[in-house]
């Protein structure tokens, strides 16, 4: 691409990326809002963290620690891995970007899959390299359907496994297989950003795939269970080459020393993380069950949020329940850009907000009708 003379021009690919779109967080004219629209946790994050996040005041005016070190300790003790190989970064989306950044260029294509978390898109598109979408099978990814997407210009293949927005996911015999059919020189890369909340014996982040191959990494995240999305804040398990190009490339104080007091202090408070998954697995299951009886299909999920596919009717169809839920107060989340134009992504909520959905989709569904 050449540009305007006189204007500069962005690489080509990037004025291909359409800006991805957060969760709505407000409803005008609404006080009292309930978001459901962006997998928060409901019951927010360790009150241990919030103090270790307070008592970081006092040290703001110095740069942080660059490597991240005590965190990376404390993950490497938590979940039995070499600090070494674990790199920090402002959440995962930064790491998801950055092994873009360093695996992908102009000519290069990268898998992912239908429905995938949309960030692979955009950081693909980002560092000039060509997008291959694999279709899924309901609704889940499919590791033949990606493996035929592999070609000799394939560098990378991003897989969310639990997946956002489906909350479907591979079983780890799948992942391996998917590995196994792999060149070695193509990247895995396995976003684990729900792994906590999974409660399947078939699953397994992928911990032990990067401990033994050179091709694959995990990435994880403290904004989901761990109740810290707004310190941004997340890493990755990576091959220790991975990890020493990811080291090169990111910047020097990626991760805010507030975030840092505060992913440890969270790290610790492993009863406040189990508490959370039991409030998910009580209540994904409740209103799976629920709007199943109210006549909505509903993807099974092992994360903490639901997709709800509603009729083709027009007054019923998914842009209508959402601006019902709006006006009262209940934000979810449309999903046409993953391919669900009738669809809504509901997080688990509080009981309140749960009961409030269940109650308010019942009115919507009901309307018109008797
Ligand atoms: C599948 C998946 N990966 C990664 C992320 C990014 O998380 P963060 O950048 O907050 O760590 C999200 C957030 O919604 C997600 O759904």
């Amino acid at each position: 691409m050449t540009g305007d003379a006189g204007r500069p021009a962005p690489r080509p690919g990037i004025l291909d990326i359409q800006a991805y779109v957060p969760g709505e967080s407000g409803v005008p004219g609404k006080g009292r809002v309930f978001k459901l629209s962006s997998n928060e946790t409901p019951l927010g994050p360790s009150p241990a963290a919030v103090k270790a996040y307070h008592n970081h005041a006092g040290a703001l005016a110095l740069y942080p620690d660059g490597g991240a070190t005590a965190l990376r300790e404390a993950l490497g003790a938590q979940y039995g891995l070499k600090a070494e190989r674990i790199v920090c970064g402002a959440g995962s989306d930064e790491l998801l970007n950055l092994l873009a950044a360093a695996y992908l260029g102009p000519g290069d294509e990268a898998v992912y899959s239908e429905h995938g978390f949309l960030v692979y898109r955009l950081a693909i598109l980002a560092r000039g390299a060509t997008p291959v979408v694999a279709p899924e099978t309901n609704e889940t990814a499919n590791a033949d359907a990606l493996l035929s997407c592999v070609s000799d210009r394939t560098r990378a293949i991003f897989l969310a496994n639990p997946n956002n927005p489906t909350g479907t996911f591979l079983p780890i015999d799948e992942v391996r297989r998917l590995h196994a059919g792999l060149p070695r020189n193509v990247l895995l890369v396995l976003d684990a950003a729900y792994a906590e909340y999974v409660r399947r014996n078939d699953y397994e982040a992928g911990i032990e795939l990067v401990a033994t191959n050179d091709n694959v990494v995990m990435t994880r995240t403290f904004s989901k269970v761990y109740g810290l999305a707004s310190l941004r804040l997340g890493w990755a398990y990576c091959p220790a080459p991975i990890a020493d190009v990811l080291n090169r490339i990111r910047g020097p104080f990626n991760v805010s020393g507030p975030a840092i007091a505060a992913g440890v202090a969270a790290l610790e408070d492993q009863a406040h993380v189990e508490t959370s998954v039991a409030h998910n697995a009580k209540w994904l299951e409740w209103l799976a069950k629920e709007f199943a009886a109210l006549g909505l299909r509903v993807t099974p999920s092992v994360g903490n949020f639901l997709l709800l596919h509603f009729a083709e009717e027009k007054a019923k169809r998914a842009e209508a329940a959402d601006a019902f839920l709006k006006a009262r107060g209940l934000i979810l989340r449309r999903v046409g850009n993953y391919g669900f134009p009738n669809a809504l992504r509901m997080s688990v909520g509080t009981e309140e907000a749960n009961r409030l959905v269940v109650q308010a989709l019942g009115e919507f569904l009901g309307q018109g009708r008797g």
